[in-house]
């Protein structure tokens, strides 16, 4: 038995949709509460699986978790214990990764197994681990599983040889409580990394920088508690944009940061699509006229890497050739094997797909291998002629919140059933 989601593809989308908070921020907001010695408050918080595996991380940890609202929790980690965070919940998702910072900057001692999430090709975190021995830890890896111990952790400078996301926030949690001054060079900038350091200086850190590629965090003793609202996710906008640009006549997305998705925003205009941006509003009108244009991922406040497989579903209606270059996760290019399937023109060499349009893309069996490839499949089967079926859809589950029933109230024709 399998549950697969089915798009009946050609229907014209109208309406409104929010946008849920950002799961890449949430992902690390979560594991960061527990650096606090006394109860913290999200909301914002996006109805995704990624966060039901955090909270039983959390639970595992002894740290009471409620929510009296559907999008809020609330963590208190005052009697928490640090156990070997070994159980299977840990390998679902990279962000439990955010377990090792958070842990050992509280506790200088963390075990944890090898965190799991997207197959995107090779996804070392050896930048985090030089970032963590240079504070000061002695860090083993055995059976699959990572050790990493302080005697106690001392302020230093840090230069990341990539603007990594997920290093730059551990570093940031393993550095909260340590001795001195640290500042981290070549920091990565994305919005999800000044919504957690908004948090912990809310929680009594002192870090600045945010935003910038320079962060300093200078060591505190304790962390209370504290409030916070979590970000719109910028990359559940951008594939609504996208998905609005393909198939509406006049979509709006509400509860959006619009300059977090410039670079998007820029190449949907390029092709030809007609967006009204507002403070916190976006409308999105379709256009019939596409043309080809060339993208280039790159670290934040550049085209984002999650974006590119649904742009490229879009792309496919676009006349002439269109190039995707990707310079973040070199192999990530999945959903043009499915894309072909469907009719596409599409070929990789990577870091590179090529994309000729425009092509009738014909509704088809498809698999979501990852969670934008799933998000690049929905955008296809909204498109194509007759019934495209998703498979493998615990990988869209993950990340976007009820995405097939916020495209079912503007018009899609998209459902779920058990198949054999
Ligand atoms: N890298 C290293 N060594 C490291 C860390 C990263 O070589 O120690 C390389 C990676 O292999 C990759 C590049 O640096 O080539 C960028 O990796 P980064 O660390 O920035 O990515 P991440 O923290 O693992 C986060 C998001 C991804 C998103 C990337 C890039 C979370 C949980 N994940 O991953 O989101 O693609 O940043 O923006 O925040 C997704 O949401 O679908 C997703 C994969």
């Amino acid at each position: 038995m399998e549950e697969v989601i089915r798009i009946e593809g050609g229907h014209t989308l109208n309406g409104t949709i929010r946008v849920s908070g950002a799961k890449n921020a949430t992902v690390a907001l979560i594991p960061a509460s527990v650096l606090a010695t006394k109860p913290v408050r999200l909301v914002g918080i996006p109805n995704i699986s990624d966060v039901k595996s955090l909270k039983k991380c959390l639970e595992y940890l002894e740290i009471d978790v409620s929510s009296t609202l559907s999008d809020e929790i609330y963590i208190d980690p005052s009697h928490m214990v640090n156990k070997p965070l070994d159980i299977e919940a840990v390998s679902k998702l990279r962000a439990s990764y955010y377990f090792m910072g958070a842990l050992l900057g509280k506790y200088r001692k963390v075990i944890i197994k090898m965190p799991g999430g997207c197959n995107l090709g090779p996804r070392p975190i050896d930048l985090h681990i030089k970032g963590f021995e240079a504070l000061g830890a002695k860090v083993d890896y055995t059976n699959d599983t990572y050790t990493i111990t302080a005697d106690r952790l001392k302020g230093t400078r840090i230069y990341l040889d990539f603007a990594s996301v997920g290093a730059t926030i551990n570093i940031i949690m393993a550095a909260v409580y340590a001795e001195g001054r640290t500042v981290i060079e070549n920091a990565a900038r994305e919005p999800e990394i000044i919504d957690v350091i908004t948090l912990l200086n809310k929680m009594g850190a002192s870090i600045k920088g945010a935003g910038t590629n320079v962060i300093t965090i200078d060591g505190v003793k304790e962390l209370g508690g504290c409030f916070h609202e979590i970000i719109p996710d910028r990359i559940e906008a951008g594939t609504f944009m996208i998905l609005a640009a393909a198939m509406a006549d006049h979509v709006t997305l509400e509860n959006v940061i619009p300059y977090h998705l410039d670079a998007l925003m820029s190449k949907l205009k390029e092709a030809g699509v007609h967006i009204d941006s507002k403070i916190d509003y976006v409308d999105i009108y379709r256009s019939d006229k596409l043309k080809a244009v060339d993208i280039k991922t790159s670290p934040y406040p550049g085209f984002a890497t999650d974006l590119q497989a649904p742009l490229s579903s879009l792309l496919t209606q676009a006349t002439g050739i269109s190039t995707v270059t990707e310079t973040i996760y070199p192999e990530r290019f999945k959903h043009c094997e499915q894309l072909r399937k469907m009719g596409a023109n599409t070929s990789v060499t990577y870091p590179k797909a090529t994309i000729i349009g425009k092509t009738p893309l014909v509704g088809t069996d498809v698999w979501a291998t990852d969670l934008r490839c799933g998000a690049g499949m929905v955008v296809a089967g909204l498109l194509a002629e007759g019934i495209t079926t998703i498979h493998d859809i615990y990988h869209i589950d993950r990340g976007y919140e009820n995405l097939d029933g916020k495209l079912q109230e503007i018009g899609a024709k998209i459902w779920r059933e058990t198949i054999d």
